[in-house]
């Protein structure tokens, strides 16, 4: 019994492939439940670094269980790289790695129809213009094509030529939508098929089986909890279930045997695309966190916006999945910062807030309050024992963790695995980092 979901509590990239990577070594299987490669999740083995955008991040060691589970949106020809590079990097796939019948697919009218409506668009929301939105959309619509459907070539043809013809007489001035090729679309995907029919199962049952023989299996989020489409800062969000939630429906396991929740966290906050960011610093102190955070998107190499710690977000995080812990990350970006500021609540119209609002248009409003934090001026990359960080480093985590209402399990100080601190806490013993015991 101990069965982990790992989420984001900020706007994504809070460094959730690093610490799936550390964590899967405790784990039997690693499975992702939503998102598809909007995601890229950075993992760094020795001096490689490597972004997943669709495997999950425990596939980096050896003999893991990696599972895309049906609530992910699966775009075949951006999976079947990933998996030649992964091949090409001497990861054995074959026996290992399971992808979701029940998984939809993105589609080439997908991408197209993200663009678009980008381009439209009123309030823009920067998506990754994977088609992830658009894949979603057809998905809730029932019309959505799903891996099952490649088994049956005339099927998944006929399904196809209907949502083109229907996605061309919705949108008759699109000339990419018009320049789409059915002939081309199917016979690519009849090689894509080929290629992955190996890895096609029914993950549910794979997951099952793991967990009654007393397998551990971890959950892997994409995106973060304020990128959720139903409790993050919609419409800024992105199309699924980012959130602890989102573990279960979109694996087919059961609420009942989900152990722990640990929460992703970075020591402050960056975001993506458009939309509110209550704490966001457009001046010299931004640039410098993006600079030493080398906050760049790991899928589209965009910036990423970044600001100081909003405790009231994180708070919510913790609120709305149930984080039993948090994964603090790149503390040491704020190496060289003093002061340190964290926001613990919002002013919206002339009072204090300390809630998330709801509406968006109303967290545009919030102008954050701000507690201001001594910084430590010392490096902290390397150090593997709590105590051994700077006091007024171990002051800022105790502020954040009384803050947010969770304590931090595992603090990581720099990419790579062995920059990682690990602590032994009553909140963890349920689902214990470290060997099962
Ligand atoms: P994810 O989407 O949540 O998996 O995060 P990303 O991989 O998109 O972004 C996190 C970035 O921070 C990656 O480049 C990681 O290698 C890097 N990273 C993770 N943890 C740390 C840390 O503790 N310190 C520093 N400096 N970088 C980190
Ligand atoms: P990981 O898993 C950060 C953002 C986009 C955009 C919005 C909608 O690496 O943390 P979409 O393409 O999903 O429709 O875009 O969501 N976004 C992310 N931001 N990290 C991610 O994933 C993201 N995936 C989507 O920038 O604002
Ligand atoms: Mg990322």
């Amino acid at each position: 019994m101990a069965n982990l979901v790992v989420v984001g509590t900020q706007w994504g990239d809070e460094g959730k492939g690093k610490v799936v990577d550390i964590l899967s070594q405790w784990f039997d299987a690693v499975a992702r439940y939503q998102g598809g490669n909007n995601a890229g999740h950075t993992v760094v083995v020795e001096e490689e670094k490597i972004v997943l955008h669709l495997v999950p991040s425990g596939v980096l060691r050896r003999g893991k269980i990696c599972i895309l589970g049906n609530g992910v949106v699966i775009d075949l020809e951006a999976l079947i790289h990933e998996m030649d590079q992964l091949e090409r990097l001497q990861v054995r796939l074959a026996g290992n790695f399971y992808i979701s019948k029940g998984a939809h697919l993105v589609l080439p009218y997908h991408k197209i129809l993200d663009a678009a409506r980008e381009q439209k668009a009123l309030h823009r929301i920067g998506t990754t213009g994977r088609g992830i939105g658009p894949a979603y959309v057809d998905k809730m619509a029932r019309v959505g094509i799903r891996v099952a459907a490649l088994a049956d070539p005339p099927i998944f043809k006929e399904r196809l030529a209907l949502n083109l013809a229907e996605k061309r007489a919705q949108h008759p001035e699109n000339e990419a939508l018009a320049a789409l090729d059915l002939e081309q679309i199917c016979a690519d995907h009849m090689r894509f098929a080929e290629r992955i029919a190996p890895f096609e199962a029914d993950t549910s049952l794979v997951l099952d089986r793991m967990l009654k023989e007393g397998k551990r299996v971890l959950f892997e989020g994409a995106q973060g909890t304020l990128l959720d489409i139903d409790l993050g800062t919609y419409p800024y969000v992105t199309s699924s279930s980012a959130t602890a939630g989102g573990a279960c429906t979109g694996t087919g396991v059961s609420p009942r045997r989900i152990d722990g929740i640990l929460g992703v966290v970075k020591a402050y906050t960056t975001r993506v695309g458009g939309g509110p960011f209550p704490t966001e610093l457009t001046d010299a102190t931004g640039d410098y966190l993006r600079e030493r955070g080398q906050e760049f998107g790991a899928t589209t190499g965009r910036q990423r916006r970044c600001g100081w710690f909003d405790a009231v977000g994180v708070r919510y995080a913790v609120r709305v999945n149930g984080v039993d812990a948090l994964a603090l990350t790149k503390l040491d970006v704020l190496d060289q910062v003093d002061p340190i500021r964290i926001c613990v609540g919002y002013r919206w119209r002339g009072r204090r807030i300390d809630e998330f609002p709801v509406e968006t248009a109303h967290l545009l409003q919030c102008e954050p309050i701000y507690e201001d934090m001594p910084g430590w001026m010392a490096p902290t990359v390397g150090i593997l024992r709590y105590p051994d960080l700077p006091d007024n480093c171990r002051r800022y985590i105790e502020r954040l963790e009384a803050l947010a209402g969770a304590p931090c399990a595992l603090i990581s100080t720099g990419p790579r695995r062995s920059e990682t601190i690990l602590r032994d806490l009553p909140a963890t013993a349920p689902w214990r980092l470290g060997p099962a015991g």
